[in-house]
């Protein structure tokens, strides 16, 4: 009861604030330091303007155009290649999240960096090396690093060889790499997430689970396979931790999109329930350690076999998550129809809902739908919640005195900061809040730098053109006050 009371003020003391970053979108640098090629240094830039679609996803890679892009690399362009370099100035970047009073840095390990081709017997000690530095440094002002192992990456090799997850090889291969980081760095890190957004998996097949989509004949049933491959993986993990590192907390993390009901018409709310189940399948299975018994009957209707060794049950039964953690971009709307398409774990939902505005990409923005999400995900799996990621990609204007007026963005967070809020005031267990983007990246849909969600400005265009200078953003001077008011003070 008397935490109850300590939530009903609002943030609790220690709450963990900070930014979100992923290794492929920000590090560069990445043919330095020993690092092997991975499905991310293979998303091409494709200039969304000149299809006439704002969201010009560069998700999914075939075959052929991985062939193409490993002969002929000159003739493309790969922005996740160059990212905003961090590689070489995180002293600079880590620095500016201290100023900001940052308590926490998500940030994630590349697999190519620590195993260049997936399948070496040891580690590359340059790429440990390198994410030694930037743990020392983050500790060197307090900020706790929040690491995912596997954020929308892995080494070309294991795409190659065995077509990503597709194949069983990958979880001895993953839990070989977990393995290496826990032991590394069990005494630098103290929060982990084994897969980044598990649940988008089938959605961006190569960049969630390195599967060339025309190499499959099925592709959800080699989807939901390759899903099945990865919760041993992450489980295998999970249980690693327990005995490399006991004091870590290592959690699963999706990303969270609650669809709505279109209308009171039962058929529409039992719609809208289906998606969410699908949606959150994946928690389900990694907080309770199994399969939930409406998979049974989805697979059955959509002849889906999952194939499983003996033990797996076991393993997802003793590898069960610490937290749950979620990304929160956007909320859908379900509606029953005859050819009504699944409308969770994808952007693109195909109902519009009336009552939200659309971002510049056209993402709907509803930050209630935040609430309802913690308040149901915490009732479903009575587990602290992360927010791993939540932000507004805007196209921002650099002033000739070198400002950003990005007003709309600390309207956005703010918005929903306080839906947050609110839901720790109805009970709900949130650990910490880590904005996507925290500084300028490279776009993971689109691989725009365009499309920018940071509270720092880097100079730099969609052609990899620009100083790469960072600039504090209004949003800056903005975000450092709620830190330093641990949410109090959101300037409205
Ligand atoms: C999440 C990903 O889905 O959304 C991030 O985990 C990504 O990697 C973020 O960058 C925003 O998406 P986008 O396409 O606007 O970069």
């Amino acid at each position: 009861m008397i935490y109850m009371k300590e939530l009903m003020k609002g943030f609790p003391e220690g709450f963990l604030w900070g930014g979100a970053t992923a290794a492929n979108q920000i590090e560069g640098a990445f043919d330095e330091g020993g690092k092997g090629l991975s499905t991310s240094d293979m998303a091409a830039f494709k200039d969304p303007y000149a299809t006439g679609k704002v969201d010009n996803f560069t998700f999914n890679v075939t075959s052929k155009e991985l062939k193409e892009y490993l002969a002929n690399p000159e003739k493309y362009k790969f922005p996740k290649r160059w990212g905003i370099d961090f590689y070489h100035r995180y002293k600079e970047d880590i620095a500016l999240f201290a100023e900001m009073g940052f308590k926490v840095f998500r940030l994630s390990i590349s697999w190519a960096r620590i195993f260049p081709t997936g399948l070496e017997d040891e580690p590359n000690e340059e790429g440990l090396a390198f994410y030694d530095k930037v743990f020392d440094e983050l500790a060197k002002y307090g900020i706790e690093p929040l690491v995912t192992m596997s954020h929308y990456e892995m080494p070309i090799t294991l795409v190659q060889k065995y077509n990503g997850w597709q194949s069983r090889e990958l979880i001895g291969l993953f839990e070989k790499y977990g393995r290496v980081l826990l032991n590394r760095y069990k005494d630098k890190v103290k929060y982990w997430i084994t897969f980044n957004e598990m649940n988008m998996s089938l959605h961006s097949i190569y960049t969630g689970a390195g599967i060339l989509g025309d190499l499959v004949e099925n592709k959800m049933q080699e989807g939901y396979q390759a899903v099945h491959h990865q919760f041993v993986a992450s489980a295998l993990v999970v249980k690693a931790a327990r005995e490399i590192a006991p004091n870590v907390r290592i959690g699963c993390m999706i990303n969270q999109i609650e669809s709505y009901a279109k209308t009171t018409k039962p058929e529409d709310q039992l719609q809208a329930l289906k998606a969410n189940q699908l949606n959150m399948f994946y928690p389900d299975v990694q907080a309770r350690g199994e399969y939930p018994s409406y998979m049974t009957r989805f697979f059955a209707d959509n002849n889906i076999n999952i194939k499983m060794d003996k033990d797996d049950e076991k393993i997802l039964a003793e590898g069960k998550v610490d937290f749950v953690s979620i990304s929160y971009y956007m909320s859908h709307v379900a509606e029953a129809r005859e050819d009504a398409t699944d409308v969770a774990c994808t952007f693109d939902s195909a109902i519009k809902n009336e009552h939200l505005e659309l971002t510049e990409w056209d993402w709907p923005i509803d930050p209630t739908g935040l609430r309802i999400s913690l308040l149901k995900l915490y009732d479903r799996y009575q587990l602290p919640l992360f927010v791993a990621e939540n932000g507004l990609g805007a196209k921002d204007v650099l002033t000739e005195d070198k400002k950003i007026h990005d007003l709309y963005r600390i309207d956005y967070i703010r918005k929903h900061i306080i839906a947050m809020k609110e839901a720790i005031k109805d009970g709900v267990e949130v650990m910490g809040y880590t904005t996507w983007g925290c500084i300028d990246l490279i776009s993971c849909g689109t691989s725009q730098m365009s499309k920018r969600y940071g509270f720092i400005y880097v100079d730099q265009d969609d052609e990899g053109n620009g100083s790469l200078e960072r600039y504090r953003k209004d949003s800056f001077y903005w975000y450092k006050e709620v830190i330093a008011s641990n949410g109090e003070n959101l300037g409205e």
